[in-house]
């Protein structure tokens, strides 16, 4: 059966939409098929053309049912449910149907506070830093903050995705026919630690390197964005 994945939590802005077409794209570069569900009704459905996945537009009840019930009769496909900020019913009917649930949050106390509430209220869920700073300086005063008001839960942290200015190309409506290489690298590493995390057998990811000059034009790294800050200093993810 297919695996279906949501992105959820209560607050604005975290980095669902951006995270679930990461991880689509990411999932198409290493080969396995998937579909990124729209489910909020304030936006609108992006044109599929050159992106490495499905999209599928299930803003109203009907069409989440249809979708679902699709993406679970085609074997070996992943679906990847975008949820909505602020909508605590719609994020429990997801986190009813999903076999993995992450819950975005970035460095800033309120967003803290709110991946704390949905925690507790969804057991399974696992929180993901988002929109991570990538400045060393910065990246040491999140993980204080992670450590300081999120410490109780620090086994239920996945290692961060680090901020990407690139990302936002994947949320225009059409993307352009070359991507980045850290979009593609940063994207690839999100959806490898998905996969283990599912445990479907993949091939370790092999991380793109583009010519320098190029890299520090696009002002970003080379080094795939989830890997660049040392998440096992601070949070101690637990691998499944
Ligand atoms: N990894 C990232 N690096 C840089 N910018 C990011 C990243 N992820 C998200 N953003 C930016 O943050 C903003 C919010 O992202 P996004 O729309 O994905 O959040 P959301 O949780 O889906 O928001 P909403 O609650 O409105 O649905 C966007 O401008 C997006 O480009
Ligand atoms: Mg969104």
């Amino acid at each position: 059966m297919a695996e279906i994945v949501c992105i959820i939590g209560n607050k604005g802005g975290t980095g669902k939409t951006t995270l679930s077409h990461m991880l689509c794209q990411g999932m198409g570069l290493l080969g396995q098929r998937s579909v990124c569900v729209l489910t909020d009704t304030h936006r609108e459905p992006l044109d599929p053309e050159g992106r490495r996945y499905l999209v599928a537009d299930a803003r109203t009840r009907e069409a989440l049912g249809k979708v679902v019930d699709k993406i679970r009769s085609l074997p070996g496909w992943l679906g990847v449910i975008d949820g909505g900020g602020n909508r605590t019913e719609m994020d429990r009917k997801l986190y009813g149907l999903a076999s993995l649930v992450l819950l975005p949050f970035r460095d800033s106390h309120e967003d803290i506070r709110t991946v704390i509430r949905d925690l507790e209220m969804f057991p399974r869920a696992w929180a993901i830093p988002a929109q991570w700073p990538t400045n060393l300086w910065q990246q040491e005063a999140a993980q204080k903050t992670i450590r300081e008001h999120l410490g109780k839960h620090a086994d239920r942290i996945l290692p961060p995705v680090s901020a990407l200015s690139a990302s936002k190309l994947l949320l225009q409506r059409n993307i352009p026919a070359k991507l980045p290489t850290p979009l593609g690298n940063a994207c690839r590493a999100l959806a490898y630690q998905i996969l283990e995390m599912l445990e479907i057998d993949c091939e370790p990811p092999m991380v793109e390197v583009e010519d320098e000059a190029a890299a520090v034009s696009a002002g970003e790294a080379a080094m795939p964005a989830v890997d660049r800050c040392d998440p096992a200093s601070t949070t101690d993810p637990v691998r499944h």
